[in-house]
């Protein structure tokens, strides 16, 4: 059968390992969508940086991430980059001109994902991004999908893996800072800037992606009250723990309602203090959670690792798979284009 042909942006901690994964399950995923996937280009930033022993071809390789996305032969776009410039025109020239995209770039959706999902309706073309929130875990298309019959009421969790390492070193071993964020940078769990993750950036552009799809509006990271964990102290977590609690960085999206009738929204990002006993003091490591509660469904988990190549990698070959059937049934992802703008109100206002 003829191939779906793939175009990789990005070749660091979540590319190698998409490149890893596209290599070690070839056969698998010829049989599940039907034709076989072929990589015809590589786009990175330094040509001679040393990739250890990639399963690809180094002639695949290129520093021309715009002129690979442009090729004709491309069927699908991956990103694996991040950062809003150049990724959006990137990722705009992609859609508009029909190719499938799958992405994992939050930073670039919270700030921008109107442009990218109005390029996607303009281009009858699928716009993926489950790796973008909550690493590995399944809850994107549970939440455009699955859950589309039902009303979200609200979404809340832990979804920075980095914080979450830091935070549970803190207070397991009584890590300092420095030594926890160097240890998840080491582990490819970090940000390239890690103030992304540690002043709340990531995961205010993750809650604004989760309260996007949960309440079928727009959100944007500038929408989210945001307060990062930099202020937490080993005191504080100690304080916490003679209480029978421990610290996490929360990310709260909730549906509230407008003083004229209708829905309205609320989302933030702080570091909150909670029970031991509550089920997300238990998240450790670079694990994530997420509690989605809908009004027919009730209340429903998600947890899984929340960060690390491979993990992000696996969201990405589900979305790579999704929009390569896609490709040869001449089927459609669900459309973001059309949803409505709700209020977003501040905490405290409802
Ligand atoms: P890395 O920094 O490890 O990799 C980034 C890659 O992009 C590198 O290969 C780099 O090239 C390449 N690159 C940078 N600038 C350019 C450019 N101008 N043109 C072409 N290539 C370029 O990042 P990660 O793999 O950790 O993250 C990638 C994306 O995935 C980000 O959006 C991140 O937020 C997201 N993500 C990351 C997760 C994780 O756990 N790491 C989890 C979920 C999402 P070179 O190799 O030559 O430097
Ligand atoms: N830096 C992010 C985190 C990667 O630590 O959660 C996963 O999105």
């Amino acid at each position: 059968a003829k191939s779906v042909r793939l175009a990789l942006l990005g070749c660091g901690t979540v590319g190698t390992e998409v490149v890893r994964l596209l290599h070690e399950q070839a056969e698998d995923l010829t049989a599940r969508i039907g034709a076989p996937l072929e990589l015809v280009g590589i786009a990175v930033r330094r040509m001679g940086r040393e990739r250890g022993d990639l399963p690809v071809d180094p002639s695949l390789f290129t520093t021309d991430a715009l002129g690979l996305v442009k090729r004709d032969d491309v069927d699908v776009v991956i990103e694996v980059v991040g950062g809003i410039e150049p990724a959006r025109t990137w990722l705009t020239e992609a859609l508009r001109a029909g190719k499938s995209v799958v992405t994992a770039n939050k930073a670039l959706l919270a700030e921008d994902g109107g442009t990218l999902h109005d390029a996607a309706a303009e281009g009858g073309a699928d716009l993926y991004y489950e790796a973008s929130v909550a690493g590995a875990i399944p809850l994107l298309r549970p939440l455009r999908e699955s859950l589309h019959g039902d009303r979200v009421t609200a979404v809340t969790g832990i979804v920075n893996g980095t914080t979450n390492f830091i935070l549970s070193s803190m207070a397991a071993t009584g890590a300092g800072f420095n030594e926890a964020l160097e240890e998840a940078t080491e582990l490819g769990y970090a940000e390239a800037d890690p103030t992304a993750d540690v002043e709340g950036f990531d995961a205010a552009a993750k809650a604004a992606i989760l309260a996007s799809l949960a309440f079928h509006t727009r959100v944007t990271a500038a929408d989210v009250f945001r307060e990062g964990m930099t202020g937490v102290t080993a005191g504080d977590m100690a304080s916490a723990k003679e209480m029978g609690c421990t610290i996490k960085l929360l990310c709260i999206a909730q549906r509230t309602s407008d003083p004229a009738g209708g829905s309205a929204v609320s989302v933030r990002v702080h570091p909150a203090m909670i029970p031991l006993t509550h089920p997300l003091a238990s998240v450790g490591d670079a694990f994530n959670a997420v509690f989605v509660e809908a009004e027919a469904a009730g209340p429903l988990m998600f947890y899984g690792r929340g960060a690390g190549g491979r993990p992000t990698a696996s969201a990405v070959l589900g979305d790579i798979v999704a929009a390569a059937r896609n490709k040869l049934t001449g089927t459609r992802a669900p459309s973001e284009s059309n949803y409505a703008q709700l209020p977003v109100r501040p905490i405290g206002e409802s």
